[in-house]
């Protein structure tokens, strides 16, 4: 943000490079301008810059927290303010500043009585109703006001993004609905997947396997078409897509009907899997049934939430973490993959938000050391938000267990894009682990985190993960707009992780053409549920 008086001062330029109010000017008539012009002058400008510096701060989303609107503006612009003007202005400025600061650190008078909009505050002043210090409270207290309100609706805003990002776009349901009915309808659509012949490269070590669980359909042909069609051995490759029963139908019809010769693909519904009974995964029925467990998940969630105490951004993870998705099967199975694939050595687990850009066979090549988990690493990096992660960020360490059993600077690693090495996870206790630590947080009410299936998992894996190099898998891409194109397209895998998924409305424009190609627009079913047309 800038602010510039013209030599003469005859004007006063504001422009903010964020692209909210480009440039805003403000002319000051008079050749020999009076004190009092001035004065108006600085007061409309400390109208203006607060909501520049407002806006720009919280629709970021990042910075809330840095300084409070109001000190900023004597802090960001005190200094610029007072080094392009003359002297007399100077003094002026000065000394408005100064009560400022003052009224900066003092209560705001009780009753003070508040006009009702800033260009009723700006008439009055013209018409010399108050003296500048009652004007300093009253420009505080409204700033106060307006700040609250902003952050009320950026809540809202969120709150409506979190719905829209829990719910099921129509074009994608359509996409399911279709695809079910041709099960029952074309006998192509039924045909074995893959082809008998083929049954014994599912457990064929020297191939490459992949691991998907998803119940969208149009996400999983992402997937599968972009790994395919990047890799420089599309023949070694081998899917194993798993989906919820409800899906099952549907996502056959999908891979028998377009397939992705020459690599191979398998569809498997959770039914199929008899290790998948209640003995053996305890917890999830548990998880489902857990008394308020509904309620916290599917209740008001801005209701009792303390606004002046949080900021966006804690609000919006929250607010992910407790998307419904976290609660289902198909989220929590990767702890069960050795199980489910008694035969394989060695597996890519991938989430159905990835798009997979570069040849990944490499992966395979990559020595773990004896662990259990390529992953990446989310504590190092350039990106400060992304990776930020460490375990302070996903337990509660007022929690007597947490601060006895973790250590709040080791560093997390991220889901999306998984190198397993499933001989080396058979002769450990992963999934007891796993079980245990979700048995106590539900013991202690959803005390000890409250972010689904990741943090169960870091505790499960420490000392089983080997760190993977970061340009493997880009993270971020459905958390904020301002990731880095360049990076994305060089990026390996990159990952929309968050609430901005590519398939949904409120995805990011700029980055979902790194989606959209992969799907086949002149596909009947593809274009029949009018996906992403606007
Ligand atoms: C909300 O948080 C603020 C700042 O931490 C605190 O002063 C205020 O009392 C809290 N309000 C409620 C209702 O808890
Ligand atoms: C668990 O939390 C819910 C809501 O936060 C509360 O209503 C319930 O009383 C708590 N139960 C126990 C046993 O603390
Ligand atoms: C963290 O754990 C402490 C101790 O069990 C508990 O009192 C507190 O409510 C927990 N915090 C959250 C956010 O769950
Ligand atoms: C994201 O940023 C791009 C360019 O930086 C811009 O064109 C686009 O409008 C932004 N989208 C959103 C949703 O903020
Ligand atoms: C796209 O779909 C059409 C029609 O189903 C098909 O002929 C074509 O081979 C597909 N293209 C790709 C790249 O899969």
């Amino acid at each position: 943000m800038q602010l510039h008086f013209s030599p003469s001062m005859r004007s006063i330029t504001i422009s903010s490079s964020n692209g909210f109010i480009d440039l805003m000017k403000i002319k000051v008539g008079a050749r020999h301008i009076s004190y009092r012009t001035v004065f108006h002058t600085i007061l409309i400008l400390a109208f203006l810059l607060p909501f520049v510096f407002i806006l720009t701060a919280v629709v970021t989303l990042e910075g809330v927290n840095k300084c409070s609107s109001f000190d900023c503006l004597g802090r960001r612009l005190g200094p610029r303010l007072l080094g392009r003007v003359d002297d007399s202005a100077q003094r002026l400025v000065r000394d408005f500043y100064k009560v400022l600061n003052q009224v900066n650190t003092e209560e705001i008078p009780a009753g003070l009585k508040l006009p009702d909009s800033f260009n009723q505050l700006v008439s009055e002043m013209k018409n010399n109703q108050y003296d500048a210090r009652t004007f300093a409270f009253m420009l505080r207290a409204m700033m106060e006001n307006f700040e609250k309100e902003v952050r009320e609706s950026k809540f809202s805003e969120l709150m409506n993004k979190h719905y829209a990002a829990s719910s099921v776009p129509k074009s994608i349901h359509c996409l399911s609905l279709r695809l079910t009915d041709e099960y029952s309808s074309n006998a192509h659509a039924r045909k074995q997947l893959p082809p008998p012949e083929l049954l014994p490269l599912l457990s064929d070590n020297s191939y490459h396997h992949f691991v998907l669980s998803t119940d969208n359909i149009l996400a999983a042909s992402v997937v599968v078409a972009s790994a395919v069609q990047s890799s420089l051995q599309p023949e070694k490759i081998v899917f194993h897509v798993i989906t919820d029963k409800k899906t099952y139908a549907g996502m056959h019809s999908w891979f028998a009907l377009n397939p992705v010769s020459p690599a191979i693909v398998e569809v498997k519904g959770v039914h199929q899997f008899d290790w998948l009974t209640r003995e053996n995964v305890p917890v999830l029925e548990a998880v489902e049934n857990q008394y308020g467990i509904r309620n916290y998940y599917h209740g008001n969630h801005i209701l009792g939430a303390n606004l002046s105490a949080t900021t966006p951004r804690t609000f919006a993870s929250k607010l992910q973490a407790r998307s419904p998705k976290y609660i289902s099967l198909l989220n929590h199975l990767r702890i069960y993959i050795p199980e489910l694939f008694p035969n394989l050595d060695k597996v890519v687990f991938l989430d159905d938000d990835v798009v997979i850009q570069r040849d990944l066979s490499p992966l395979w090549g990559i020595d773990l050391g004896g662990k259990v988990n390529g992953a990446v690493e989310t504590c190092r990096g350039e990106d400060e938000w992304v990776m930020s992660k460490r375990f302070r960020n996903y337990f509660n360490f007022s929690h007597p267990l947490v601060s006895k059993n973790l250590d709040p600077e080791e560093c997390a690693w991220a889901y999306g894009m998984n190198i397993f090495d499933l001989n080396a996870w058979r002769k450990t206790n992963i999934r007891e682990t796993y079980h245990s630590w979700v048995k106590e947080n539900l013991k202690s009410n959803l005390t000890i985190w409250k972010l689904g299936t990741l943090p169960p998992a870091l505790i499960a894996f420490r000392g089983h993960v080997h760190a993977i190099d970061p340009k493997w898998h880009m993270l971020g891409l459905g958390y904020q707009n301002k990731t880095d194109i360049e990076s994305v397209s060089r990026a390996a895998v990159i990952h929309y992780n968050g609430q901005s998924k590519p398939w949904l409305q409120i995805g990011f424009e700029h980055l979902r053409p790194f989606w959209t190609k992969y799907i086949n627009y002149s596909n009947d079913f593809v274009r029949n549920c009018h996906i992403l047309e606007s």
